[in-house]
């Protein structure tokens, strides 16, 4: 398969690269970044080795992980991470995720980056289902999914022992034949940009 790279209005998602991980350090050692994520802080070895695993998945085949870096159309710098990963390829089921570098958030970058994935997602993998989920006190994630046009299916209690505590989780869901009448009107829908080179 060619190189993803998606656009949005302001933004674009393209695949990550072993040089983005000066800028990846950025998030990975923030505390308030992973405060609600299932990974603690990374430091620069952690970051290369998470890079290097999310690079060598983009030449599997089948590919079941698409790990892509947010950047600003006319600046390639990397601001955070989004993607998804397919758990159960016979059920067409996929887990996404997403995350920015602490000062860019409240610009809705996040809620701009979700429609795109899924429209990926369903239209060019013909995914059937693809679900996130949140610790409640995250309530940007939580607020971002929603947003997304995902649907909340349920609130799991405890399911989580993380940095010490046990964590509640949300669980949002959109199905593939749902998305058109779910997908926020107001992102204009973006078709994959052609790959380059
Ligand atoms: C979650 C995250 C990606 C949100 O990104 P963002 O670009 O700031 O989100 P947006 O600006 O698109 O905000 C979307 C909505 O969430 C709300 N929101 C965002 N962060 C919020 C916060 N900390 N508290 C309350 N509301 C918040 C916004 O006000 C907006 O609400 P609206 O639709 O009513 O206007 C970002 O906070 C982040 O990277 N967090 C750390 C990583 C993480 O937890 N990722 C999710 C893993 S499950």
């Amino acid at each position: 398969m060619n190189p993803v790279r998606l656009a949005t209005k302001r933004l674009v998602l393209r695949e990550l690269r072993a040089d983005d991980w000066v800028e990846a350090q950025r998030l990975d050692r923030d505390p308030r970044v992973v405060r609600f994520q299932s990974n603690d802080v990374l430091d620069e070895a952690g970051t290369k080795q998470y890079l290097e695993t999310s690079i060598a998945a983009q030449a599997a085949s089948p590919r079941l992980v698409y790990d892509l870096a947010i950047c600003l159309p006319d600046d390639d710098r990397f601001l955070g991470r989004a993607g998804f990963k397919i758990e159960r390829p016979e059920h067409r089921e996929a887990q996404l995720w997403f995350t920015l570098r602490h000062d860019l958030w409240g610009k809705g970058f996040a809620s701009e980056v979700l429609p795109a994935l899924l429209d990926f997602a369903f239209d060019e993998l013909k995914l059937h289902r693809v679900y996130g989920d949140c610790d409640p006190r995250n309530v940007g994630s939580a607020r971002v999914m929603e947003r997304a046009g995902m649907r909340r299916e349920g609130h799991l209690r405890e399911n989580w022992w993380l940095k010490g505590e046990w964590c509640d989780s949300l669980l949002f869901a959109v199905l593939n034949q749902e998305w058109p009448a779910l997908r926020p009107k107001g992102e204009a829908l973006q078709r994959p940009s052609p790959p380059r080179g």
